[in-house]
């Protein structure tokens, strides 16, 4: 019997329609537009608006559309799969809630929590079960209202963060195209660097905590850097050797927006010029779940049946990976 592998049918995102651009950062702290640009790569980034709007509502659009696009009834789809680090409540699970708004009535559905690197572990999780020959159809969300965590009278990280959503449809196929290989890896002691202070079962939220603001992201942002260059461009060039790639086998890499110099570091260290590194960090900033999910679909167009992709991503946790796929159809 042929392999069965997972492949990616269609994708689609919801970006809100707020931009918040550097310059009027400049006027909330004591930043720069030059600062922001030399240090990360990102001129705006998109904030959610609107009184009781979350994830769920951004996830929920972006299937939506991902559900029409590809002519799918949302009774076909199996398994929906949401990453995120800002769900909507601390329970139920986002997926949930927007496998409900997407009229997704005949899956299951949950959150996988990863941080930045939430998409590749969903997408990863997703590729084995569609292998299993369980399921059909599934999708992966990758969704988060960063706003929600960020304190914005804090110049070190609000200028980083933006909200977003996209999501994928997997599907079976017996061709040699879609999920080939993964290489995905945590390491907990890197949680001090990264992370939430309160609100969680050590710390639950109180008047103390709110004060303290400590229901927003905490980061030590070189500490992290360091991390972050790396080891994802480390998996990048092991997932690269692990198949027998060269750099001229690459049609693309994916990486997670977080800060345009992780991102030349990673490409330079796979040998990969700039024209095959998607790169939208200036219109969009970090939107952690989103961030590959953003770049495949505005590259769609671009893609061709074959290509081989890998993408890669690094965040809190720390958590971090590399997905060895070849694209599976033709946009145009
Ligand atoms: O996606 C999840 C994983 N997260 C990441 O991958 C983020 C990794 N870290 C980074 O991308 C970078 O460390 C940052 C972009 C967060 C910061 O850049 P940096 O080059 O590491 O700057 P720094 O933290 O070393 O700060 C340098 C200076 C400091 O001032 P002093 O101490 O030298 O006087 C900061 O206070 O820049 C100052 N600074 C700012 N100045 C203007 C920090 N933020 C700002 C700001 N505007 N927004």
């Amino acid at each position: 019997m042929a392999n069965v592998r997972a492949a990616i049918t269609g994708i689609n995102v919801f970006t809100p329609d707020y931009v918040l651009t550097n310059k009027e950062l400049e006027k909330m702290v004591d930043t720069s537009d030059e600062w922001i640009m030399t240090r990360t790569g990102i001129r705006e980034r998109r904030i959610l608006k609107g009184e009781g709007l979350g994830t769920s509502d951004m996830g929920a659009e972006a299937v939506k559309g991902l559900l029409k696009k590809t002519n799918t009834s949302p009774d076909e789809i199996d398994l929906l799969i949401c990453a995120t680090a800002t769900p909507d409540m601390k329970f139920p699970a986002t997926a949930n809630i927007i496998s409900d708004k997407a009229g997704i009535k005949n899956a299951y559905s949950f959150d996988i929590m990863a941080a930045c690197s939430g998409f590749l572990y969903s997408f990863d999780t997703a590729s084995k079960l569609i292998e299993s020959g369980r399921y059909k159809k599934v999708i992966v969300v990758g969704a988060d209202k960063m706003s929600s965590i960020v304190d914005y009278t804090d110049r070190t990280t609000c200028v980083l963060f933006g909200d977003a959503a996209g999501a994928i449809l997997l599907e079976p196929t017996t061709e040699n195209i879609g999920y080939q290989d993964s290489i995905l890896q945590s390491d907990g002691s890197g949680a001090q660097f990264l992370h939430l202070k309160a609100g969680g079962s050590v710390k639950p939220a109180s008047h103390e905590t709110v004060d303290a603001k400590e229901h927003f992201i905490y980061q030590e942002g070189q500490a992290v850097f360091k991390f972050a260059v790396t080891k994802m461009a480390d998996v990048s060039v092991a997932i690269m050797e692990k198949n027998g790639l060269t750099a001229d086998d690459v049609a693309w890499l994916v990486p997670h927006q977080a800060n345009l110099r992780i991102i030349d570091a990673t490409a330079r260290r796979m040998g990969l010029s700039k024209d095959k590194v998607m790169i939208n960090i200036e219109k969009y900033g970090n939107t952690t779940n989103a961030t590959i999910p953003l770049c495949l679909a505005e590259w769609e167009n671009q893609l061709h049946k074959g290509d081989n992709i890998i993408m890669a991503a690094f965040g809190g946790g720390f958590t971090w990976g590399a997905i060895y796929f070849k694209w599976a159809y033709d946009s145009k």
